[in-house]
């Protein structure tokens, strides 16, 4: 570890990085977000193409993001000033830290969604003969409270800055060793009752068995944006986390367990996800709500069901922060590397932004109609900022990170930095013709032809 390495702070060990890096990728993009747009875009397909992308574009970007990170134990700002000063390059990192504050405010917004399911079912608030139809009307009338709903926000930032407060090792990787295996205990158990609900062989059929007429390039696009979402590039949260990782760590090896447990996790979510929709004749087109108007049905099917139900948005809860830490972390370190802040008050500064920027998000679902529905684009606020930041935001800067590794930094400087201290780069070869050929090209290639039909993603 480097003197600069502690005065930074850094991870206490791999194991330690390996899953707080993962705590960064599993949360709601797994959970929530995978299986709706999954859903939307037809199921088993749409997941196979899914893996594709992981695999040939998520975990090479990962490779180069935390590579960047480790050579210049830099925010993403600064690592790009460092390895290309006066160029325009330092602004593809400030793209990723507006990006991770905008990202922030709106899942902010989700993540303070389930700390009220959790408190909901605490307090027995579904009943146990729902239907579908009630539970729908529960979630809109939910989600409608204006008050609630930036209290709810208020709230989860506010316990994200109390974590990313106390540093690297202290704060992120003490909770997320704790709590992403309990999580992932969790997922099993509710999976295995979802699989075991009357017709839940539709749900699995509809989730595994793929249906390739359907795909178009907007369904590649979305499963771009998924991957690259759910794995947290594209904004530099793995250049950050890169730079707290010692030298001889093997940044390949931890950067696919990542990926591995991500998807993994995602998968899962797929499993409980769809038979229960199945079995209830629930459409699984169902959108953004479909996890909190799905699961309460799910636990009212097992025994001591709302302990389960609590357990699992608790969970949830913390899965979100373990993101929400991440995206925080990328503005903080860039304020106390670039700016010399002190941590504390770039913490404090920046979870108040964030807080201020995701209210109309917050108040998007609540029929007033600015909000709910914008002039022009007609979609609300959080809508625009999951599609604006969550798709096209990250798909840009993967897009840049993968060109800047593989023609300004070089393949040549990021294979040495991975090869540090002897470590052995397992499929170098294929990485290099991955970043330098097939990222660039199949990520703009799709991010151009749904700009130019102006599909959303
Ligand atoms: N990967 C997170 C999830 O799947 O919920 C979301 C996220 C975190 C995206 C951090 C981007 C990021 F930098």
């Amino acid at each position: 570890m480097n003197a600069r390495n502690t005065e930074r702070g850094a991870w206490g060990s791999r194991f330690g990085f390996i899953l707080a890096a993962a705590g960064s990728a599993i949360g709601l993009g797994n959970i929530w977000r995978f299986p709706y747009v999954t859903g939307n875009n037809g199921g088993a397909a749409f997941v196979i193409i899914y893996f594709a992308f992981v695999i040939l574009i998520g975990l090479p970007v990962m490779i180069a993001e935390l590579s960047l990170g480790r050579r210049t134990a830099r925010n993403p700002v600064g690592a790009f000033a460092q390895l290309a000063p006066r160029s325009f390059w330092p602004a593809v990192g400030m793209l990723g830290v507006l990006t991770g504050l905008g990202i922030l405010s709106y899942y902010g917004v989700i993540a303070g969604w389930t700390l009220g399911y959790f408190l909901k079912a605490v307090c027995g608030g579904f009943s146990a003969d729902m239907s579908y139809i009630q539970s729908s009307e529960i979630f809109a009338q939910f989600v409608a409270d204006p008050l609630q709903a930036v209290g709810l926000l208020f709230v989860f930032i506010a316990l994200t800055g109390i974590v990313v407060k106390g540093g690297v090792s202290g704060g992120i990787e003490r909770w997320a060793k704790i709590l992403m295996p309990l999580l992932f205990v969790l997922l099993l158990l509710l999976t295995l009752r979802s699989v075991t609900l009357e017709n839940a062989a539709a749900g699995l059929t509809f989730y595994l068995k793929p249906d390739f007429s359907k795909v178009t390039v907007n369904t590649l696009g979305n499963a771009l944006g998924q991957a690259l979402f759910s794995l947290s590039l594209g904004m530099g949260a793995m250049i950050t986390y890169g730079s707290y990782i010692s030298k001889r760590d093997n940044l390949v090896t931890s950067a696919a367990y990542v990926c591995l447990f991500d998807t993994l996790i995602a998968v899962i979510a797929g499993l409980m996800i769809f038979p229960a929709l199945f079995s209830q004749n629930i459409p699984p087109a169902g959108g953004p709500g479909l996890v909190f108007e799905t699961l309460p049905i799910l636990f009212n099917q097992m025994p001591g069901g709302m302990l389960f139900g609590a357990g699992f948005f608790l969970l949830l809860t913390v899965a979100a922060l373990t993101s929400t830490i991440s995206l925080l972390e990328v503005v903080v370190a860039y304020l106390v590397d670039e700016w010399k802040w002190k941590r504390n008050t770039a913490v404090w500064m920046m979870a108040l932004v964030a807080f201020a920027l995701g209210i109309p998000s917050a108040l998007s679902q609540n029929g007033s109609a600015f909000f709910t529905r914008l002039p022009i684009i007609h979609m609300g606020f959080l809508d625009l900022f999951n599609i604006l930041l969550g798709n096209y935001s990250l798909t840009l800067g993967a897009l840049l990170i993968a060109l800047f590794v593989a023609f300004r930094w070089g393949i040549h400087q990021a294979n040495q930095e991975i090869t540090q201290m002897g470590q052995i780069f397992y499929g170098k070869t294929a990485w290099s013709i991955l970043i330098r050929f097939l990222c660039p090209i199949a990520i703009l290639g799709i991010f151009v032809y749904i700009l130019l039909t102006r599909n959303y993603f």
